[in-house]
């Protein structure tokens, strides 16, 4: 009898093909309810998973004790209960390494896009609203030879590091630990949090969302960056701290923000809504197919090894 493989949302083909032998269930487009979730759970030996989807301990006792594998299709896996896995035998693989440039991409579209007004004086064509070319209209600010500080340098953060460089901008990072390779190859200079928040153009940020990253960005870093600046966010919501950063935008205490991720997805707080001076994308960071592609396919046979009693490709660290 083929093991039972659950994939909870419905994910490119080329992620489905790895799995073709195993008993497949999946699941709709749509996240689905919890209690269709567990039901759905019951009995598998392998779950490829979204960021939709709370694994936590409960699931993984629904699924019983057979589960061996939860592949979650994200690099980000906060909505992963690693620690309840850990304790159940269960294997946890995540995609890093496969959307490092598609990220760095969104966050630099979303960069441009809060730098230069580009929603505002959108919304505004669109509405029929553009009646001439003006020497002050629209006007927002520079990006090229800015100072762009990054915080959180791992493989998404040098990606957008290195656009950067091909931008003229100066390159500051704030991380735990210094990575003197990166500091060669973008000139980047290594500077603690309030430095960065002070003196940088542009903060975007790149750590995944962990208990010290939980509000890293709330009122008081908010209140240390400049008027001009620009924060692009593009790890996870609760990482910046919502309402305080709607209060910035909307006293023009900071220039812009452009946004990815929320706090309560795919809820987005009604204070951002109402704001010009915010870009709001919803959670596509890593969307192109090409890269879904290479997601899909990556979650897919990180379930194969383990299955086939092999070492996962890309098991994250507990
Ligand atoms: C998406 O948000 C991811 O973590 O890959």
């Amino acid at each position: 009898m083929p093991e039972k493989v659950l994939v909870t949302r419905e994910i490119p083909a080329a992620g489905l093909r790895p799995l073709q032998d195993f008993d497949l269930t999946v699941l709709s487009e749509a996240p689905p309810e919890r209690d269709e979730l567990l039901e759905a759970a019951r009995g598998a030996a392998g779950v490829l998973s979204n960021v939709t989807e709370g694994i936590d301990a409960e699931f993984m006792d629904a699924a019983g004790d057979g589960l061996k594998v939860v592949a979650n299709m994200a690099v980000g896996y906060d909505n992963v209960d690693v620690d309840a896995a850990d304790e159940r035998g269960i294997i946890v693989t995540n995609t890093p390494g496969v959307l490092d440039e598609t990220t760095a991409d969104t966050a630099f579209m979303l960069l441009l896009a809060a730098a230069r007004r580009l929603g505002e004086s959108e919304r505004t064509l669109r509405a029929g609203d553009w009646e001439w070319w003006g020497p002050k209209l629209f006007v927002g600010v520079d990006v090229w030879g800015k100072k762009l500080g990054i915080v959180g340098l791992g493989r998404i953060g040098q990606a957008v590091a290195r656009r950067g460089k091909g931008f003229g901008m100066e390159i500051l990072y704030h991380n735990r630990s210094r990575n003197e390779d990166a500091e060669r190859a973008f000139d980047a200079r290594h500077a603690d949090l309030d430095e960065l928040l002070e003196t940088a153009d542009f903060v975007s940020v790149h750590t995944p969302l962990t208990d010290e990253t939980q509000h890293l960005i709330g009122p008081e870093e908010l209140a240390k960056m400049k008027p001009t600046a620009v924060l692009v966010n593009t790890s996870r919501g609760p990482v910046v701290n919502e309402e305080a950063l709607a209060d910035a935008l909307a006293d023009g205490r900071i220039f812009a923000a452009g946004l990815d991720v929320y706090e309560n997805e795919p809820q987005v707080h009604p204070k951002l809504l109402g704001l010009e001076n915010a870009v709001l994308a919803p959670h596509i960071g890593s969307g192109s197919t090409e890269t879904r592609n290479r997601m899909a396919v990556l979650a897919a046979e990180n379930i194969v090894a383990v299955l086939s009693g092999e070492e996962p490709k890309t098991p994250v660290g507990v």
